[in-house]
């Protein structure tokens, strides 16, 4: 696998394999790569002729700086796990490589999050969506790949960013089931940060997230109520919660807590001591 260093190579070099007529698949990264992460990757490179990954701790998304810097980085490392999982070329940069002009963050244009980034994370996160959808369109004009592969994981992000590519036109976005730990705790960059205990603790999104599918079998259809399902099991942890709801996949900004859902994704975020973590699950499947 090779490893370029700014986008501007790495467009040189994408550019030079759909000359060749190769189909290209992106994986957007920050790194501190996970099995979550390689899944992604696998399946990317199985699915197209070329994989590429990039791996970039983006300073637009971030709404605390504190979050920003004990992000952990080591691509030499992230590097190597690609190499393993079947990725062809791994580009990183600097801010300024990526928004030429700019190496102070403020002074970057956001653009528009969109309609998706209602709520939620985009209400409990300000800025956040407007800095991923940036430097996702931007990744997406380095590398123009065909398909781009996002995790579950992060539900409404991949709802931000098929947004961005009906705009542009050009890619097609494959989304991948969340992974997990053993103890059912989705598995992230930020879960470094969390001892064995809290570990254990975090896993109590999960089971909150497992109740509210059980009562939707057991035919619960009522926002309100399978939120207060997730809510009650919640109660029963230390975690700091700072929403447990159920939405509608395919009609986003709809949000009475009386409606009864026909399809319904449930989503947490939730605090271990200063690690935020978030988590969802499709009920109707
Ligand atoms: P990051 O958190 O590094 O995640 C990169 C990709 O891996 C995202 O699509 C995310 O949803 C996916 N992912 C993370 N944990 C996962 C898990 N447990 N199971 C399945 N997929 C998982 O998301 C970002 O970076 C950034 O916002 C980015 C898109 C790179 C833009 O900066």
């Amino acid at each position: 696998m090779i490893l370029l260093q700014t986008p501007a190579e790495a467009s040189t070099w994408c550019q030079a394999r759909r000359d060749e007529g190769l189909t290209l698949a992106l994986v957007p990264t920050m790194g501190a790569l996970h099995e979550g992460h390689l899944r992604l990757v696998e399946r990317a490179a199985a699915e197209n002729d070329c994989c590429v990954a990039s791996i970039f701790v983006n300073p637009l998304q971030f709404n605390e700086r504190s979050d920003f810097d004990a992000y952990p980085r080591d691509t030499e490392r992230d590097a190597r796990m690609l190499g393993e999982r079947g990725c062809d070329m791994a580009f990183t940069g600097s801010i300024g490589d990526f928004f030429p002009g700019h190496d102070d963050p403020a002074t970057i244009e956001r653009l528009d999050p969109g309609p998706y980034a209602e709520g939620l994370e985009g209400a409990h996160r300000p800025g956040h969506f407007a800095g991923v959808r940036t430097i996702v369109e931007r990744l997406f004009l380095t590398c123009r790949p065909d398909r781009a592969y996002f995790g579950q994981k992060d539900f409404q992000q991949t709802l931000v960013v098929r947004d961005l590519a009906r705009t542009l036109g050009f890619v097609q976005i494959v989304v991948c089931p969340t992974v997990r730990e053993t103890n059912g705790l989705a598995m992230s960059s930020r879960n470094a940060r969390l001892d064995a205990a809290a570990r254990a603790e975090a896993a109590i999104i999960f089971r909150a997230l497992d109740a509210a599918r059980e009562a939707w079998r057991n035919g619960e259809r009522r926002r309100g109520i399978l939120a207060t399902v997730m809510r009650d099991v919640l109660a029963g942890g230390t975690l700091a919660v700072e929403y447990a709801a159920v939405r509608d996949p395919e009609n986003w900004q709809a949000d009475d807590p009386a409606d009864r859902l026909e399809r319904a994704q449930a989503l947490i975020a939730a605090r271990a001591g200063s690690v935020r973590l978030i988590d969802n699950l499709r009920l109707d499947e």
